[in-house]
């Protein structure tokens, strides 16, 4: 079939960027889209030209290292579907492809469609976690959960950290990844001592991103690939709120979320001991 890629070119953050076409005239319908950037990156290399950058990683819709925007949506165009378990097929004979990077601030541009989601990865140091003392292996049945509650803490938990909610949003608020997180452990039984702390944190380190507010649009869950529902953002807020009440005599040692992270390359890690 035949395809017209129009790709964001960006050799780097400082550097100005630009859309370059390149007809894809024998794509294969029943190539994944990462598989057809392979073949165009082939091609760009033996034709000595910078290949196209962009992150893979499992190509099984299981890590969340893929992503970018395909004609403006998160993604492309199949619901519950992240770009490398995307096919072909799916587009027209012709069509011509916009792939751009996702665009927020607190996902700084690396080069071309790969951008630097690290602030995910501090959301999660700053509270995702649950602390266990080591030992001996618990018997699987010591903690019983009920089915309900395993349900939803597995449905939060499908959250592959992609960053396609930040992407979609108009407010590019990471409202919907951070309450998976704080979702899938806060549901359980062993979640349950740190939940309080663990949600304060955790909002603190998304607002310190320099993550929007959610305003509760719906866009994210409209391309997550593991559609997960809004309502793990009502279960953080309502987390917040409790957990600002509770813990409402030790907010300033609770709260000290890494910063400075946009100003420059210096990372200041500023946590607080509980
Ligand atoms: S909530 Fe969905 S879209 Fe957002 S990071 Fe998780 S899997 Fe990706
Ligand atoms: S490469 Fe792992 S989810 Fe796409």
């Amino acid at each position: 079939m035949r395809l017209k890629l129009k790709i964001w070119r960006q050799q780097s953050r400082s550097a100005a960027g630009k859309f370059v076409s390149y007809p894809m005239d024998d794509a294969n319908p029943d190539m994944s889209m990462l598989e057809c950037l392979d073949v165009l990156n082939e091609r760009l290399i033996e034709a000595g030209e910078d290949p196209v950058a962009f992150e893979h990683d499992c190509r099984e819709g299981i890590c969340g290292s893929c992503g970018f925007m395909i004609n403006g949506v998160a993604h492309g165009p199949l619901p519950a579907t992240t770009v490398c378990q995307l096919t072909l097929r799916h587009f027209k004979e012709g069509q011509e492809l916009v792939l751009e990077p996702w665009r927020a601030r607190a996902f700084p541009l690396i080069k071309d469609l790969v951008v630097d989601r690290r602030s995910f990865d501090r959301i999660i140091s700053s509270g995702g976690y649950v602390s266990v003392s080591t030992g001996s292996a618990p018997d699987g049945n010591a903690i019983l959960v009920s089915k309900e509650s395993a349900d939803r803490a597995m449905d939060a938990a499908a959250c592959i950290g992609c960053g396609a909610c930040v992407a979609a949003c108009p407010n590019a608020s990471a409202a919907l990844f951070t309450g998976a997180k704080i979702a899938h452990l806060g549901i359980l039984p062993q979640g349950k001592p740190e939940r309080d702390v663990r949600a304060l944190r955790m909002v603190a380190q998304m607002n310190a991103e320099g993550f929007g507010g959610c305003t509760n649009i719906g866009e994210c869950t409209g391309v997550c690939p593991k559609e997960i529902p809004l309502e793990v953002i009502a279960a953080m807020n309502r987390d917040y709120i409790r957990g600002s009440w509770r813990e409402r005599d030790n907010l300033v040692t609770t709260i000290r979320p890494f910063t400075e992270w946009s100003t420059g390359s210096k990372l200041k890690v500023d946590r607080a001991t509980e």
